[in-house]
């Protein structure tokens, strides 16, 4: 794919809320996208901010007994710290209190308003002042305030108000969508705008008058009204890159790559703004991402559920790499995904303890122990070598394919399941037998391939990971990663002679902890010793932890010659692709597996069946001499996990 500049946005936060795990997510996203693109030569630029305009805000300022804009000032900070603490590398931070966004919002009233695509109108409508809300006749409950725990009486009123011409767009607007595939994505999406359009689309009050909220972006034309806040938040992706201020900024960077959203966000961002810009004579962004929810397990989460996450406790507890690694690994972009500390602990301890950080320190104990603490260029290389060195680089490709096409989740995967090659590799060296046998040019042959894979792995994460893949590339004695690609897919950088650095325990183990308030009040805690079930013994719920279990798809099958139950499969588990031997030959074709999803136990050691590798474990069901695959009910991506 080819992408020579790149600007991607986040929403702006409302500075009221407490930031949570879903606003952590999307600019974690941001930042890792933008990281990448850096990487990969591409120009980019990197926007996020606050919506600090709107109703709350004055509501809360009124109670703290503070203005408005000292209010906004004081809780703008939770989310710059945030960022700090979450090495977020955006180019810009814009609040829409800056003066330079506020002059941009009334050039753009001012000038929609002399074109008459803004006009003046009665609106009849229904008041509740608990709520300050409008409600139309039917959207009324039995005459009273819809809002779910008001249900007040609501009052007859007749406003004044500036209505943009959003209803004459909508025939452009679906037009422009059909013809733009990419304008929104993911696709579900995209069908979702065009079905809300099937209704009528009205025009947009964009005005709210000060009697009645005094804290807005003034109406440039009539100093009686404030800016509706949508109109105003809007207008930050093009205000703070310089429209009607620096046209050169302004066109280096617009149209927007990529706008980033929650998909509760979807009609503000396919509707109201594209008509905006098509209103004034800008060109309409790339394409707008809507992103899944968090859930918690399958929660809504909310404040009166009480399951909301802080994204600082998670933070301070396991620091902020691994926190920005499970997000962007477990979810799949445009899904929802369910956040659990346990769903964090278990991918944790596999991937980054057990594998990667196993694999640093295994390495570095070698090197340091048996060869003097110096990497040589391997001097015999064999079948094993060149195979762990395409695994590697094949694993780096696929990556940038997938943060081009948006499946980040995929290309992690990817990366992991080389992480598990070179450990596999290792188990087959065994250097610590060869350091025993004194065979030294095996064995720096070995340890030079761990290193320089550990050199590319960490390049390759380091958009994902900044600290600790520094820290990793400091280790091996390597350079900091530098925005530089090629060296991630050219074997053999690593200098010969390069003299590694200090040890240290990159991601030590989380070990579970025992919560005291769960023993404590649980109902697990008044649960008798586990029993046996149908005379199997019961295990604990850290024994399960220890299977991964994920979804793959089956590429290739064919029968493993000589022997009648078995069955060669080539899997697809996200970007990487395995071998595995499976005993269901009695049960199904080679023909009837390809393109099958199934559900394999992933981090099982290979094994060797019949001389062939095995790599992996599928699931069936077994009764009475039948055999079922297991699979999932709804169309699920490779290399999901299951938990
Ligand atoms: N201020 C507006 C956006 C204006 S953009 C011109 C706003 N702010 S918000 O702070 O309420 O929400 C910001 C984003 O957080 C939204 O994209 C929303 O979808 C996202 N999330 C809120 N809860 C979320 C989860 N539980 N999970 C993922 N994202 C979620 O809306």
């Amino acid at each position: 794919m080819k992408r020579d500049r790149f600007y991607i946005t986040t929403p702006i936060y409302y500075v009221n809320d407490k930031p949570h795990i879903g606003h952590a997510y999307t600019t974690i996203l941001a930042d890792v996208l933008t990281r990448y693109h850096r990487l990969f030569g591409i120009p980019s630029y990197f926007l996020t901010g606050t919506d600090e305009h709107g109703q709350k805000v004055y509501q809360a300022a009124e109670k703290n007994n503070v203005t408005p804009q000292q209010h906004v000032d004081s809780t703008v900070v939770r989310y710059q710290e945030l960022w700090k603490k979450l090495n977020i590398s955006n180019d810009d931070f814009i609040r829409t209190t800056e003066p330079r966004h506020k002059i941009v919002v009334q050039k753009i009233l001012q000038d929609l308003f002399d074109r008459d695509e803004i006009y003046r109108a009665e609106y009849d409508g229904w008041y509740c002042v608990t709520c300050e809300r409008f409600y139309m006749e039917k959207d009324l409950v039995e005459g009273l305030c819809p809002e779910p725990g008001c249900g007040k009486k609501v009052d007859k009123i007749r406003e004044a108000n500036y209505f943009f011409r959003m209803g004459k767009y909508k025939d452009w607007l679906v037009k422009h969508i059909q013809d733009n595939p990419g304008f929104i994505q993911p696709d579900f999406r995209r069908n979702e705008t065009l079905g809300f359009l099937k209704k009528d689309l009205n025009d947009l009050c964009i005005s709210r008058p000060k009697t009645r909220m005094n804290w807005g972006i003034e109406i440039p034309f009539d100093s009686n009204f404030v800016t509706y806040v949508w109109f105003d938040a809007l207008v930050n992706y093009i205000s703070a890159i310089g429209y009607q201020s620096d046209d050169k900024k302004f066109s280096e960077l617009w149209p927007a790559t990529y706008h980033l959203i929650g998909k509760d966000i979807l009609t503000t961002h396919t509707v109201y703004w594209p008509t905006m810009l098509k209103a004034m004579g800008v060109p309409q962004p790339e394409t707008v991402f809507a992103h899944g929810w968090w859930m918690y397990g399958n929660d809504k989460m909310s404040k009166s559920m009480g399951n909301v996450v802080n994204p600082m406790d998670m933070i301070d507890k396991y620091g902020a790499d691994p926190f920005r690694y499970f997000l962007m690994a477990e979810m799949s972009l445009g899904q929802d995904a369910s956040f659990s500390e346990e769903a964090f602990t278990r991918r944790y301890n596999a991937e980054l303890a057990n594998d990667l950080g196993n694999l640093a320190s295994r390495v570095m104990k070698l090197t340091e122990g048996h060869l003097e603490s110096v990497a040589n260029a391997a001097s015999d290389e064999g079948d094993d070598e060149s195979v762990l060195r395409d695994a590697v680089i094949n694993a780096v490709r696929g990556l940038r394919e997938s943060v081009f096409s948006m499946k980040l989740d995929q290309g992690i995967a990817g990366i992991a399941g080389a992480v598990r090659e070179v450990n596999k590799y290792m188990e087959k060296k065994q250097p610590w037998t060869l350091a025993k046998q004194g065979r030294k040019a095996e064995l720096s042959t070995a340890l030079y391939y761990g290193i320089e894979a550990l050199r590319i792995i960490s390049g390759a994460l380091y958009p994902v990971m900044p600290s600790k893949m520094a820290e990793l590339r400091i280790m091996i004695g390597s350079e900091p990663p530098q925005n530089d690609y090629d060296s991630l897919v050219n074997w053999g950088q690593l200098k010969s002679g390069t003299k590694i650095g200090k040890m240290a325990s990159l991601f030590p183990r989380i070990v579970a902890e025992k919560s005291p308030v769960k023993e404590e009040n649980s109902a697990d805690a008044k649960k008798p010793a586990a029993v046996p079930v149908d005379g199997v013994a019961s295990i604990e719920y850290t024994d399960f932890q220890k299977v991964q279990l994920r979804v793959a798809k089956v590429l290739e099958a064919e029968k493993v010659q000589g022997a009648d139950k078995l069955l060669r499969l080539v899997i697809e588990l996200g970007a990487e692709k395995r071998q595995i031997i499976a005993g269901i030959a009695l049960h199904y074709k080679p023909e009837d597996m390809v393109g099958k999803t199934i559900i394999v136990v992933a981090n099982l050691k290979p094994a060797k069946i019949r001389g062939l590798e095995s790599n992996g474990m599928l699931l069936a069901a077994s009764s009475a001499g039948v055999m079922k695959l297991l699979s999932v009910d709804e169309v699920m991506p490779s290399g999901s996990v299951i938990k």
